[in-house]
């Protein structure tokens, strides 16, 4: 079976890039993307391509090449599936924040919807291609909706999650470290398997494209996040430490990455892992040992969560604990909103909980992002509901010039590692800073030696220099 037509709903962070590149390596397959967010959709069809609704360094490149030849947006849901032998599901699927499992499992509301969708419209034989994270079993729940439809329409499902990290997504889909597809071991199962994997054979080499059972694919991928974010969580757990003994993080982490068998890579200290899946993605997989009566396991992985919380709450009360413990009034600038640079995405960020923290202490926080829109920050601060969005505003300024962010400020906390934040007047910075002036890098970004040169006081994380 050789794919032409190609629907994935879901117009976001997964389903946009990930369509864009498919359309851009296979000329021969129409790709169709869709949402129900008609504003979305407008954005990913908007004749500037500078204007898409994601920002991923490479994107509007692509989105430039393929769009109107063979890659289109719509939000005429039910075409695209009546069209397409091949459907990707690539909605979103939050944390609960409501009923049983409520914030811990994963909401499937949005994946039933689809699945629901697609047997009402379906009338002839689809594979459904579960691209969003799910947690494990979910395909049987999918087949469960689908084939109680009595339309005699035939459905495989396949999992192929996606591992693209934002900020890198273009580089990770052109050349993925493996493409993952779990699918039946059925004949009918093998040849839903067999065309996707001819899909991504049209670039990526075949020795990198794995083949599993669904369930093997659906748990590999919570696994594969969870492993991440306990590096990332095991670094942090040490950073307080190190500023207790006089070690350097930074020191330990090259000392360490440098063992084959650890490896150099997420070994970074910051203030904390954000975005929008490895939070969610631990809970997930917290729930579902639960749900199994397996409490050991969830304990396990909780305290990756409950580190990462721990060095955020810790990030921010070093601020006020040095800043004479008090904020009040005093006006403090954020360097980065977005959760990870490169990208505009902020769901999860650390920069949100560290705001709500300095603004329970009631300072003056003033915010430049280079990707990050003035109305995002405000839906961010709204969205935790610890205070009012009229007290949100009057809290928090989000300016578009970084030097003034800084200008007349006590203290700046560097919360995202854009690149250009490095190349700053440091001096001019200063100059306009009321004295002492204090920089929290929790990104360990900037030259703290250079800094130090001018007369600021640095801290950064894992270090007493
Ligand atoms: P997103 O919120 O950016 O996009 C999801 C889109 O789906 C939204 O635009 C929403 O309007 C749309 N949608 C929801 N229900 C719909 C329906 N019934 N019909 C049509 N459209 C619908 O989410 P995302 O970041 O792209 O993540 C999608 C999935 O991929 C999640 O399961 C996530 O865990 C997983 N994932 C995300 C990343 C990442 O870097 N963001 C990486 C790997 C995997
Ligand atoms: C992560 C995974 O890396 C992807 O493989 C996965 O597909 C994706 O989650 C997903 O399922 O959504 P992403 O969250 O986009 O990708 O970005 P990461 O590069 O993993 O960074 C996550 C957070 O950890 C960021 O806040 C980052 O700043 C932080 N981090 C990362 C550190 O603090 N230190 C490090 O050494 C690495």
């Amino acid at each position: 079976m050789s794919i032409t037509r190609i629907c994935c709903i879901g117009a976001g962070y997964v389903g946009g890039p990930t369509m864009a590149v498919i359309a851009k390596k296979c000329p021969h397959i129409k790709v169709t993307v869709v949402d129900l967010n008609e504003q979305r959709i407008a954005a990913w069809n908007d004749p500037d391509v500078n204007n898409i609704p994601v920002y991923e360094p490479g994107l509007s490149e692509v989105v430039a090449e393929a769009r109107g030849r063979n890659l289109f947006f719509s939000t005429d849901v039910e075409a695209a599936i009546d069209e397409a032998q091949m459907i990707f599901i690539s909605v979103n699927t939050p944390t609960k924040t409501y009923g049983a499992g409520k914030g811990q499992a994963a909401d499937l509301k949005w994946i039933e919807l689809c699945a629901r969708q697609i047997a009402r419209v379906a009338k002839d034989d689809k594979i459904i291609v579960e691209k969003s994270t799910l947690p494990v079993r979910t395909a049987s729940a999918i087949r469960d909706i689908i084939t109680h439809t009595g339309s005699g329409v035939h459905f495989q499902i396949l999992s192929n999650p996606e591992f693209l990290a934002e900020g890198t997504a273009m580089e990770d889909l052109d050349a993925p470290d493996r493409v993952l597809i779990g699918g039946d071991s059925t004949p009918e199962g093998q040849v839903a398997v067999k065309a996707l994997v001819e899909v991504y054979a049209n670039w990526i080499p075949q020795e990198r494209i794995l083949t599993t059972n669904v369930w093997s694919s659906e748990l590999s991928k919570l696994t594969a996040n969870a492993f991440l974010a306990q590096r990332v969580s095991s670094i942090n757990s040490l950073t307080e430490l190190c500023e207790k003994t006089e070690a350097d993080i930074s020191e330990v982490a090259r000392a360490i990455g440098t063992d084959s068998r650890i490896g150099p890579k997420f070994l970074k200290a910051s203030v904390g892992f954000g975005g929008s899946c490895f939070q969610k993605d631990i809970l997930n997989l917290v729930y579902i040992a639960r749900s199994y009566g397996l409490q050991e396991t969830a304990d396990y992985w909780e305290q990756v969560i409950i580190m990462n919380d721990h060095q955020k709450k810790r990030f921010a009360n070093q601020m006020i604990k040095n800043l004479y413990n008090t904020v009040n009034g005093k006006k403090i600038a954020f360097l980065g909103w977005a959760f990870k640079k490169d990208t505009n995405d902020t769901r999860e960020s650390a920069a949100i909980y560290v705001a709500d923290h300095l603004l329970y202490e009631q300072a003056d926080i003033s915010v430049y992002d280079p990707k990050v829109p003035e109305r995002q920050v405000y839906a961010d601060l709204d969205y935790l509901v610890s205070r009012s969005p009229e007290e949100n505003k009057k809290g928090v300024k989000v300016v578009e010039d970084p030097y003034e962010a800084c200008k007349d400020a006590h203290a700046i906390a560097v919360l995202t590692e854009w690149e250009e934040f490095k190349n700053y007047d440091w001096q001019r910075i200063y100059d306009s800073m009321l004295k002492p002036a204090k920089i929290f890098d929790g990104r360990n970004l900037l030259d703290a030696e250079k800094l130090r040169a001018i007369g600021f006081q640095v801290r950064s994380i894992g270090s007493t220099l």
